[in-house]
């Protein structure tokens, strides 16, 4: 699939951003520059969906396995990483060729890689993103910007989630007056939410939510087997379910929710395992109906951690939407009950609204930090990931 927004001008620079999210569904690619202002221009996009086998292969090395030595997770994971660069690498020379630039019109890709392991409360924290970037910078001749979370990890921060400096960026409304709070909420595999308060004395918060769209898409494909989609297509199904309270309850009552952030989460922690444990606590549910609660469920935790962190201003809050779950229309129906059940008043939006594509915000996040790179900004938010300090984020390989 491949969307075009303009046509990219032969005498500017860019950077791409690649984006690989925990759905595993695909490769997004978006082309940016920059003007004298700093001010971001994006100019064209890419996808590549991948095929199942290298979903299959990505998805599981999420959790850990006790499989023989032979195929073993250390074979298979570096296999993946060189596969993957090659697959990206694939990417970026077709969506170069579709846009008649060459790599000399790229000053670097900023890469953000595939996540198969986060464990940042482990006791030696570390983060895994696979996809190569040297293999990358080699086929493509273009330098690479990758490994954006190791340093903030070093420096004893979560690593995720690493776009509020970049919706900050973007999207704050700050004023003393006439301000107004904005939320973003990254719907992927994991959802993250970012609060940008209006008053600037306040600090902005980001981290994880819990659930987006990757344990809705586990339990579907797991019911599923025959569908031609691997996900609940606008959320048709989870609208043919009701709603268990029973479960419902079940779901909130997972410590995640109580956890105060800096927090940070994936896969390796809200999968099928986690849910069938859930399940067996409960009486038992219908498949849709699970669906449906699961739904509700993605809808409910964001939409609570929005309600903690507004302020007291009477303006109306503003929430920006992006990633897949955008188009799951049963997870709108739900965030849009559930905000509005508040006193409070609250805008739903798409970061269209901002000209940001909700599909590419993710990919355009990451030119704009292998930017940040090369301008040495501090890109990097210690009161978001609980790290010691700022830094620039990211390292360079050279083709
Ligand atoms: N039409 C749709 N209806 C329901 N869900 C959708 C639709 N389109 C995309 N999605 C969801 O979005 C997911 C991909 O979202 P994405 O933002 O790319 O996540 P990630 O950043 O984790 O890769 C898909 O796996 C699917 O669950
Ligand atoms: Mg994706």
């Amino acid at each position: 699939m491949i969307n075009k927004k303009s046509n990219p001008d032969k005498n500017k620079q860019y950077y791409i951003g690649l984006m690989s999210g925990t759905s595993a569904d695909g490769i997004d690619l978006a082309l940016v520059s920059f003007d004298e202002n700093k001010k971001l221009n994006h100019h064209a996009s890419y996808y590549q969906a991948y095929c199942n086998d290298t979903a299959d292969k990505i998805t599981a090395l999420y959790t850990p396995d006790n499989s023989p030595p032979q195929s073993s997770e250390i074979d298979r994971a570096f296999a993946l990483d060189v596969e993957l660069a090659q697959l990206f690498a694939k990417a970026i020379t077709t969506f170069l060729s579709q846009e008649q630039l060459s790599s000399n019109d790229i000053i670097a890709i900023g890469s953000h890689g595939q996540t198969i392991r986060h464990r940042p409360l482990a006791k030696y924290p570390f983060t895994l993103q696979i996809g190569c970037c040297q293999t990358l910078a080699t086929l493509t001749d273009i330098r690479v910007i990758g490994q954006f979370r190791r340093k903030d990890m070093a420096l004893g921060g979560q690593g995720a989630p690493l776009v509020p400096a970049f919706h900050q960026t973007i999207f704050s409304e700050t004023s003393l007056e006439n301000g107004c709070d904005v939320f973003v909420v990254n719907i992927g595999g994991i959802s993250n939410l970012t609060f940008l308060p209006a008053n600037e004395r306040m600090k902005v918060i980001g981290y994880d939510t819990g659930t987006g769209n990757a344990l809705m898409d586990d339990w579907f494909q797991l019911h599923n087997p025959n569908s031609s989609s691997k996900y609940d297509k606008n959320g048709s199904w989870a609208a043919s379910g009701t709603i268990n309270d029973d479960l419902l309850k079940q779901l909130l009552s997972d410590d995640y929710f109580q956890l105060v952030p800096p927090k940070s989460t994936g896969r390796e922690y809200f999968h099928l395992p986690w849910l069938e444990r859930q399940l067996s606590k409960v009486s038992p549910v219908t498949n849709q109906d699970v669906q449906a609660t699961l739904t509700a469920f993605t809808a409910i935790t964001i939409v609570n951690a929005i309600k903690q962190h507004s302020s007291n201003r009477k303006n109306i809050t503003k929430v920006y939407l992006c990633g897949g779950g955008v188009h799951n229309k049963s997870l709108k129906v739900q965030l849009n009950q559930q905000l509005q059940s508040s006193p409070k008043n609250y805008d739903l939006l798409l970061t269209n609204q901002k000209d940001i594509d909700s599909d590419q915000l993710e990919a355009i996040a990451f030119a704009w930090l292998a930017f940040a790179y090369d301008k040495k900004f501090l890109s990097s938010m210690p009161a978001v990931t609980g790290a010691s300090k700022s830094c620039t984020l990211g390292n360079d390989f050279f083709p």
